[in-house]
């Protein structure tokens, strides 16, 4: 049956439908220990979702939809292994990476978990190694300068955490990160190394993505031309991380430089895997495995937490009952934890990839909206910039605001100004200001009449904004796994409730084909016909200007 066909699911838009008058601020008014009731705690992070438009029975009507979609036994299927990517007939077992307890999970007849023990101790292995100093560049000095060359979730996830837990990181190790394919991106970041004591980390899941194979190749070029052009070399200075074996021993990396992962590890959920290595690197073994820890933690409390108490759970009913029923198209997460600066990126892969989708498991189009667009910008400097959309605009957009009780780097009462940010933004959007608050003021000011009339509609804030925040006590390593994997499971009951793959990303492919297309028709002088009118007359004015400036 689909979606819009189950009982629960339309019972949520009639409540939707008469609620639609309904202000935040009347959500409090009838229930006086709302805090208390639409929190959560869990461990060292609060989860507070009283800014929002529920109450006990439109929570009953999500308690509902999780029964007629077997939400339960879905999520049993993933953490078990079943083959839940259909689209490419791969198991969905990133979990596995962090789940120190299970000591067998059976797929296609093998226990995968000795596999992830092993590659782990690999990891450990070679990280204190670089780190002792026993593994030594070919002129035997330290390597101190660590380049992840990969792209999309081969990047995103072990770039946003080293940025994160940069507080934590190793004393003389540099870390850098080259994704586009871009020539500036590797020209910036090669312009600040040596070859003697860098060391380049090819990470791509397939070993066939045309932006990571091209910066390898350069990487490599730059790397023995300034080296003494010796082979023999690379080996001290290239590693790989991949699932494809072949692929990295003909790039010329050996099998003993290879760190193996698994088809069944997405790559936007790949960072718990061997694609963590550079996380390793920058801030020890150790950190990297409390990271872990933290992610199993939010993985145990989705699994067993009833829906009623289950952070993720809930995180994905409020927003897609927004996205659905609210007309909100956007979601916006802004964390007040200049650490985070490349949170919102991650994000926007591992949501929007997941579950930008419009056709069903049952291969239905959907009648329904699915995924949203993902975006933020750390506070405060998001403040500056596009709040004034958030506050004044037409736009429904939900936020989610996430924050650190304590400073890694306190100075006097910086952390106390960023966090009175925090709390003042999301009561500004639930309360708004109403035209008699504002004229008040106003007449406090000595304007005539006249500019009072004039002002006061600009100065009304609608309010009724819907926010969810997060607090924990410190950006910790275990506290940045478990915030992580909240929005992994978000995006998980989201991709249940729309019947989408969230584990495939056939819509990433068109362009690439087209590109390998127009790729040979860019390297000569002759005009090109072969295009719709734009995309030929775009290509041409390429060759007319090119080199040319
Ligand atoms: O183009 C999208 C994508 O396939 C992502 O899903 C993936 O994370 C990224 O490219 C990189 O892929 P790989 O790790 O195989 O190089």
């Amino acid at each position: 049956m689909s979606l819009s066909e189950l009982s629960s699911w339309n019972k949520i838009r009639n409540y939707a439908l008469s609620n639609k008058s309904k202000k935040l601020l009347d959500y409090f008014s009838n229930d006086k220990d709302r805090f208390n009731n639409f929190s959560i705690e869990c461990d060292d992070l609060i989860f507070d979702y009283s800014k929002n438009f529920i109450d006990n029975e439109l929570m009953q009507l999500f308690l509902n939809l999780a029964d007629e979609i077997a939400l339960k036994e879905k999520i049993e299927d993933m953490f078990s292994g079943m083959k839940i990517n259909t689209t490419e007939n791969r198991a969905v077992l990133h979990t596995a990476l962090r789940d120190f307890a299970t000591k067998e999970i059976i797929l296609d007849g093998e226990n995968i978990i000795p596999k992830i023990e092993k590659v782990r101790l690999q990891m450990k292995d070679f990280v204190s190694r670089v780190h002792s100093g026993k593994f030594l560049g070919y002129s035997s000095k330290k390597i101190t300068n660590i380049v992840n060359i990969g792209i999309g979730g081969s990047d995103l996830g072990p770039a946003m955490v080293c940025k994160a837990l940069a507080a934590y990181k190793i004393k003389d190790i540099n870390i850098y990160f080259v994704s586009n394919i871009d020539p500036t991106d590797i020209t910036d970041v090669l312009a600040k190394l040596s070859p003697e004591n860098t060391l380049f980390i090819i990470a791509s899941k397939t070993f066939t993505t045309q932006e990571t194979i091209r910066n390898a190749e350069t990487a490599k070029e730059w790397f023995l031309k300034n080296s003494g052009n010796n082979h023999s070399n690379i080996a001290k200075h290239f590693i790989a991380l991949s699932t494809n074996k072949d692929a990295v021993t003909n790039f010329g990396i050996s099998e003993e430089n290879m760190f193996e992962f698994w088809d069944w590890v997405g790559g936007r959920y790949s960072l718990w895997s061997a694609i963590g290595i550079s996380i390793a690197l920058y801030v020890g073994y150790d950190n990297f495995e409390k990271l872990l820890l933290g992610a199993n933690e939010i993985d145990n409390h989705f699994r067993k937490m009833p829906f009623e108490k289950n952070i993720p759970f809930i995180m994905a009913m409020l927003s897609t009952y927004y996205n659905n029923f609210m007309n909100a198209a956007s979601y916006a997460v802004i964390p007040y934890d200049h650490y985070l600066i490349r949170f919102p990126a991650f994000l926007q892969q591992l949501d929007m990839e997941s579950n930008g989708k419009s056709i069903t498991k049952s291969n239905d189009k959907v009648d329904y909206n699915t995924g949203a667009i993902i975006w933020g910008e750390p506070g405060t400097n998001a403040q500056h910039s596009f709040f004034q959309l958030i506050h004044q605009g037409t736009q429904m957009i939900p936020l989610d605001f996430i924050a650190g009780v304590n400073s890694l780097n306190p100075i006097e009462n910086h952390h106390e100004m960023l966090l009175s940010n925090y709390f003042a933004q999301t009561e500004a959007l639930m309360n708004g200001k109403n035209e008699q608050i504002v004229q008040d003021e106003l007449i406090k000011t000595n304007k005539t009449q006249e500019e009072i009339q004039m002002l006061l509609p600009h100065k009304v804030f609608p309010g009724s904004k819907p926010s969810n925040s997060i607090l924990y006590k410190k950006l910790t390593p275990k506290v940045l796994g478990k915030l992580i994997v909240l929005y992994e499971h978000k995006v998980f009951v989201q991709g249940v409730i729309w019947n989408v793959n969230s584990f495939d990303q056939w819509g990433v492919e068109l362009g690439k084909q087209l590109a390998i297309r127009i790729l040979p028709e860019l390297m000569n002088n002759e005009e090109i016909n072969s295009h719709d009118d734009s995309t030929n007359g775009l290509i041409n004015y390429y060759k007319k200007w090119k080199n040319k400036s």
